[in-house]
C-alpha cells in the first residue's frame, strides 16, 4: 500500500516571519518523530515559495504552490508558470480549487490544461473536485464529481504523475464536516470513475479536503479510500498540521 499523503493549503495566508516559525516548528516535531507514516508537502502563496522551500531543505516535506496558468512563458503580467515552479522547487501544484473555481471562475476545460501544462513541466497536480451545498442537496454530487473528472483529467494523467483531491465545497473552511459514509461513497465513486476512464489510473491518490483538523483526522485517514488529506485551515498550525499527519497509522 502506498503512503498517505498529507498537503498544507496556506492559502493566501503568511508573511516571511509567521512562514518561517511554522516550518520550523513543523521541522522539530518530524526530526522528534521518526516513525510518521505519512508523506507531507506544503504549499504556501507564491511570495514564499523560495524562502519555505530553503527552509525546507533537507527534510522530506515536499514544496507546492496553489496555482499555475497553462502558458510557460511570455506577457502575461501577474501570471506564474508551472515550469516557473518546477525552478522554485515545487514538485505539487494544487489546480481548480473551488475558491479559484468561485473567485475566478476557473472552468473544467481550463483547469484540465493548467492540469496538462503542470504535468509537462514535471510537477504533480492537485486536481480539486467537488460539489456545493446546493448541488448536494438536490442530489446531484455524484453527477458533479463524474463530469469534474472527466473534463478536468489530462490525457496525459497516469497513476503516477496526478493527485485528486475531494473537497465538497460546504465543508471547506466552515468547521462542516462530510460524514464519513458520506466521504467513502464519493471516494468510491471517484476511483470507478477513474477506472472507466483508463484502467490504468486505478491507483491515483485520491486525497479528501474540507475541515479536517486533529479531532477528525483519524476518522477520516483510517477509510481505506482516503489516500491522504488536503488541509487548509489547520495547515498553518504545525501542532495541528502535524497531528494531522500522526493520524496515519
Ligand atoms: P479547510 O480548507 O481545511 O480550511 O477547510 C481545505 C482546502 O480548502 O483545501
Amino acid at each position: 500500500m502506498s503512503r498517505k499523503l498529507i498537503v498544507g493549503n496556506w492559502k493566501m495566508n503568511g508573511v516571511r516571519q509567521s512562514a518561517n516559525d511554522i516550518v520550523l516548528a513543523l521541522k522539530q516535531r518530524i526530526a522528534n518523530d521518526n516513525n510518521l507514516r505519512a508523506d507531507l508537502a506544503i504549499c504556501p502563496p507564491f511570495t514564499l515559495l523560495e524562502s519555505v522551500g530553503r527552509r525546507l531543505g533537507g527534510s522530506d516535506v515536499a514544496l507546492g504552490a496553489q496555482d499555475c496558468v497553462v502558458v510557460p512563458e511570455g506577457a502575461y503580467t501577474g501570471d506564474v508558470s508551472p515550469i516557473m515552479l518546477k525552478d522554485a522547487g515545487c514538485a505539487y501544484v494544487i489546480v481548480g480549487h473551488s475558491e479559484r473555481r468561485q473567485y475566478h471562475q476557473e472552468s473544467n476545460a481550463l483547469i484540465k490544461q493548467k492540469a496538462t501544462a503542470a504535468i509537462k513541466a514535471g510537477l504533480t497536480p492537485i486536481i480539486c473536485v467537488g460539489e456545493t451545498l446546493i448541488e448536494r442537496q438536490s442530489e446531484q454530487t455524484l453527477a458533479v464529481i463524474e463530469k469534474q473528472i472527466n473534463a478536468c483529467l489530462p490525457d496525459s494523467a497516469t497513476s503516477q504523475n496526478c493527485v485528486i483531491a475531494y473537497e465538497p465545497v460546504w465543508a471547506i473552511g466552515t468547521g462542516l464536516n462530510a460524514t464519513e459514509a458520506q466521504i467513502s461513497d464519493v471516494h468510491a465513486f471517484i476511483r470507478r470513475t477513474l477506472i472507466q476512464l483508463n484502467p490504468s489510473l486505478n491507483k491515483v491518490k485520491v486525497l479528501y479536503g474540507g475541515s479536517v483538523k486533529p479531532s477528525n483526522a483519524k476518522a477520516i485517514l483510517s477509510l481505506g479510500s482516503v489516500d491522504g488529506a488536503l488541509v487548509g485551515g489547520a495547515s498553518l498550525n504545525p501542532s495541528d498540521f502535524f497531528a494531522i499527519a500522526q493520524a496515519v497509522s
